[in-house]
């Protein structure tokens, strides 16, 4: 997604060989022009198939789970993230190591807006090390969902979320992929998608 890329070079802030800043217009303040625009995207590639539900993690992956969900006319769901400590409600819920934070925690989807019927599509901010959504790919497949893909905005290609996903037999489509970055300077993958 050219937009994105230009965005991406104008205004992110490459802290180090691994972590980009995009709180301008991404993850902090948000642009809702550009998060409609990538919710298009999304229905571009994903929205020949019978969607359900949109799924993300709280919490920066909601505004392009919903920007998503408006584009294809569905409901979303944002998952919680809990301490590992106390679960009362009936859920499903994955484990997740944070990488960045090093510290566990517990994804959970209430049992009552996920189930079998269900076809679904998780859409968050950033690939990476697929940590994250690999609990949510977890959890749709607790439900007895099935699952059609993952879309994320951005991908840090030089790191192994992708692969995690595909091995896993996933259809994955970011909008601006990484193939490698350093402060002042950023490759990306040449997309497909417009
Ligand atoms: P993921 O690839 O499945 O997202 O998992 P990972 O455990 O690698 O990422 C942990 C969190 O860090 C995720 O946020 C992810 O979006 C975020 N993240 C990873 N790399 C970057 C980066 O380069 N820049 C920024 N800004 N964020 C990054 P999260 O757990 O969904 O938390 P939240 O921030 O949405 O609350
Ligand atoms: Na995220
Ligand atoms: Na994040």
């Amino acid at each position: 997604m050219k937009v994105l890329q230009e965005r991406i070079r104008q205004e992110g802030l490459i802290l180090s060989d691994t972590v980009l800043k995009v709180d301008s217009f991404l993850n902090h303040q948000v642009d809702t022009e550009l998060a409609l625009q990538i919710g298009q995207e999304f229905k571009k590639l994903f929205g020949h198939q019978p969607i359900t539900k949109v799924i993300t993690i709280e919490a920066s992956g909601i505004q392009f789970a919903m920007a998503t969900a408006i584009a294809l006319g569905v409901p979303f769901i944002y998952a919680k993230k809990k301490k590992a400590v106390t679960l009362s409600e009936a859920v499903y819920s994955a484990p997740v190591h944070s990488f960045t934070r090093q510290e566990d925690y517990l994804v959970s989807v209430s049992q009552k807006y996920l189930g079998p019927n269900d076809k679904v599509l998780i859409v968050d901010d950033f690939l990476a090390t697929g940590a994250a959504l690999v609990g949510l790919v977890d959890i749709v497949k607790e439900a007895g969902a099935e699952l059609l893909g993952v879309g994320c905005v951005i991908e840090k290609s030089f790191q192994e979320g992708r692969s995690l996903l595909e091995n896993r037999g996933i259809e994955v489509h970011a909008l601006a992929r990484i193939a490698s970055m350093s402060p002042g300077e950023i490759h990306f993958i040449d997309n497909e998608s417009s």
